[in-house]
């Protein structure tokens, strides 16, 4: 844990314009100064340009919330790595359940697009996590291990170094249902190992892992408290400054 500092990084989903994202930076930064971990909220492609200016001078770091895994062409409705990195972008979130969901990514895609913003020089947040039938089945620690492998295709040691992991259970997922801190220690515990037999222990000690999942300001003690969760990929919670800020509170 030692060899972490936790990130506590707020997804907005589809969820304010320009006027609500600047106004909502502005209140965050303020609370969030000095905080002892890394704080980064993923925007809508149409606020990372005010984003990116309302942050500029304060410890909030920005980054969108996917990309495109080709780096230009006819790909209508897509936006490349390289054109995010331009911009001054330095995160992006990647196969998010909602874009497998509604979107058909598959773990074969998230990780053409992990590849192309490791390229870009962005650093992924990489999603993953079982379905409820999953874990009733059993299956969720060899199905989370799988999307991690795959994810990680061709990823170098090198590049490994600026890959987070989010496991996100997808029925912990904007439901209000979180995943027990035991669980959710586990399954980011399987993560690191599953990191630790590709890459080595040394690699997987240095990797944060993130829970994410219904995280908020009551439950993020004792999430954090759990020694392979690293922080959080904060959904509803990160939509209002104060209740983000406790959490990152709570990572610091
Ligand atoms: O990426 C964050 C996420 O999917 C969790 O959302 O609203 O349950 O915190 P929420």
């Amino acid at each position: 844990r030692d060899l972490r500092t936790p990130v506590i990084a707020g997804n907005w989903k589809m969820n304010n314009d320009r006027t609500a994202a600047k106004a909502l930076l502005s209140d965050l930064a303020p609370l969030v100064k000095d905080a002892a971990c890394t704080v980064i909220t993923c925007v809508p492609f149409t606020d990372l340009e005010t984003a990116l200016a309302a942050t500029a001078g304060t410890d909030i770091k920005v980054g969108a919330q996917n990309c495109h895994f080709e780096k230009s062409g006819a790909y209508t409705g897509e936006v490349s790595a390289d054109m995010l990195a331009e911009m001054g972008v330095e995160y992006v979130v990647l196969g998010h359940s909602e874009r497998r969901q509604y979107f058909g990514e598959t773990d074969v895609t998230v990780n053409l697009r992990t590849k192309a913003a490791l390229a870009a020089g962005l650093k992924p947040i990489v999603c993953v996590g079982e379905h409820l039938e999953d874990r009733e089945q059993g299956v969720t620690a060899e199905l989370v291990a799988l999307q991690t492998k795959i994810a990680l295709l061709d990823v170098t040691a090198e590049q490994l170094q600026n890959v987070i992991i989010a496991y996100e259970p997808v029925w912990a997922i904007g439901t209000g249902k979180t995943a027990t801190a035991e669980q959710a220690g586990e399954v980011c515990g399987v993560i690191r190992a599953t990191v630790a037999s590709l890459y080595g222990k040394e690699a997987a000690d240095k990797l944060v892992v993130q829970y994410g999942g219904s995280m908020n300001a009551g439950n993020a003690d004792e999430l954090l408290a759990q020694p392979d969760v690293d922080g959080g990929l904060i959904g509803g919670a990160s939509l209002k400054a104060d209740a983000f800020a406790q959490i990152v509170a709570a990572a610091s």
